[in-house]
């Protein structure tokens, strides 16, 4: 490896924290820099903002080997790094727009304390072009003697499985105008094994988000597949298994359900859209990926009405809050919508999350939360599931029988066999397969 860099990462989130933390354990000196003191201090202290798998135990052993460090102080950060990691939220605004102002006030900073040259690496998911205008933007303000480069670096990680993404990534992008900045960025991620791809600074930008348009759009497809399977009596999930053994199609992210949630899909599907329109092209494709994801949570709530029959007075159990398993993160899960619609109907919810109840205690005034899926459970009038957690696939579904008042499961993620459910006792109604 190339001597161990100094590495300013803003943005102790998602993407910066993780990513910070892998950089450390490779050998760099990182500096992990948030605004937000509160959440500087907990890190501090050894408690993570966020729940991540392996996460605690990373940061740990590198702030303890002092490769790993945090502060509040950007200005700081900025003067002792020579490479520093953009990673700050990049939501959207009101009007569909990406909302640049946090990565703006970054290269503010940068621009005001930076004193010698810097390769800056743009990781936050960026409209095409940010790069250059970034470059432009710390050239015109920084001292006149230093250089600045920047390098877009996009970040394909997955909640949830972050630590193991970051060291096992199916491919590195390196976006770079400069191919000596470029190279130096490519040194960072030499002990990784994964395929480097050098590109330009627009290719590397409109990757992210063509990766994730595409992902958003195969489980729009299948979830399109999944109502007319319904339809026509045929299983969705035969139909994707049978689709992936193709190679050229392969079996990921064919999971019918009710669509994908979280911060990324939601966000960038729709800032793609909202790129597109404001370059006068008409993103056909991804305004019905965003559509169908849409009325797959409203088709949901609709089956659930038709299987219960009258809904309102009634008890119902939803089991997941979170967008995906192995998170507490509630950003655009499809749960929330379903329990919005449920409520809207009268119905009495009672919801459980192995993870993300604590974060949604908040959120709906006359949502029950249980930390304990059976007290959810008791006496329920059907049981919803919207998360696919191994915690609920574990649970004594024989004991839950005896528990609810009407045996009846509404599965929005497949995750059990229908006959398995069938011969426990259970009406189990799922997404795309027969009853
Ligand atoms: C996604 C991408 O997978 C990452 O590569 C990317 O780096 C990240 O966004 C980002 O932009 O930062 P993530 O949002 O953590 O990662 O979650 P995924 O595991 O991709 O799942 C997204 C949603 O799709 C979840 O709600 C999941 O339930 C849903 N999904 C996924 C399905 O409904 N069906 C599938 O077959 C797969």
């Amino acid at each position: 490896m190339r001597e161990a860099e100094q590495i300013a990462v803003i943005g102790a989130g998602y993407v910066g924290l993780v990513s910070g933390a892998c950089f450390a354990e490779m050998g760099h000196r990182v500096i992990c820099v948030d605004q937000a003191e509160e959440k500087i201090a907990r890190l501090q202290q050894g408690e993570m903002p966020i729940y991540e798998p392996d996460l605690e135990e990373l940061v740990t052993s590198n702030v303890l080997a002092n490769r790993l460090s945090f502060t509040s102080q950007i200005g700081e950060a900025v003067r002792s790094s020579d490479i520093i990691i953009i990673a700050v939220g990049t939501p959207t605004l009101d009007n569909g727009d990406v909302d640049m102002s946090q990565v703006n006030s970054v290269l503010a900073s940068i621009a005001a304390n930076a004193i010698t040259s810097k390769i800056v690496v743009m990781k936050s998911t960026v409209p095409v072009g940010s790069g250059s205008l970034a470059e432009q933007y710390l050239r015109l303000l920084a001292a006149s003697h230093i250089e600045i480069q920047v390098v877009s670096n996009p970040e394909f990680l997955r909640e949830g499985s972050a630590i193991w993404d970051t060291f096992h990534p199916d491919r590195i992008v390196i976006g770079a105008k400069h191919p000596d900045a470029g190279a130096r960025i490519a040194a960072l991620h030499a002990s990784l094994r994964a395929e480097l791809l050098m590109t330009d600074r627009e290719s590397a930008e409109l990757i992210k988000y063509a990766s994730n348009a595409f992902l958003a759009t195969k489980i729009s497809f299948i979830n399109e597949m999944a109502n007319v399977c319904e339809k026509v009596g045929a299983n969705v999930s035969l139909v994707a298994k049978g689709m992936g053994l193709d190679r050229r199609i392969g079996p990921h992210f064919l999971n019918a359900g009710i669509g994908y949630g979280g911060s990324c899909f939601p966000k960038d599907t729709k800032a793609q859209l909202k790129l597109a329109q404001n370059i006068d092209y008409d993103f056909k494709i991804l305004r019905s990926v965003i559509e169908v994801n849409h009325l797959q949570r409203e088709r949901f709530v609709t089956k659930i009405e038709q299987e219960v029959g009258r809904v309102s007075g009634k008890k119902i159990a939803v089991l997941g809050l979170a967008f995906k398993p192995n998170t507490d993160d509630l950003r655009d899960a499809p749960a929330l919508d379903i329990i919005a619609g449920l409520q809207q109907l009268g119905a009495v919810v009672h919801a459980y999350d192995p993870a993300a109840v604590e974060h949604a205690s908040s959120l709906f005034p006359g949502l029950q939360l249980f930390t304990d899926p059976y007290a959810a459970l008791d006496e329920a009038d059907a049981v919803v599931i919207t998360t696919e957690w191994e915690a609920i696939r574990c649970l004594n579904w024989r004991l839950i029988r005896s528990l609810v008042k009407e045996p009846l499961i509404v599965d929005g993620r497949n995750m059990f066999e229908p006959n398995d459910m069938r011969e426990l006792g259970f009406t189990y109604v799922s997404i795309g397969r027969k009853t």
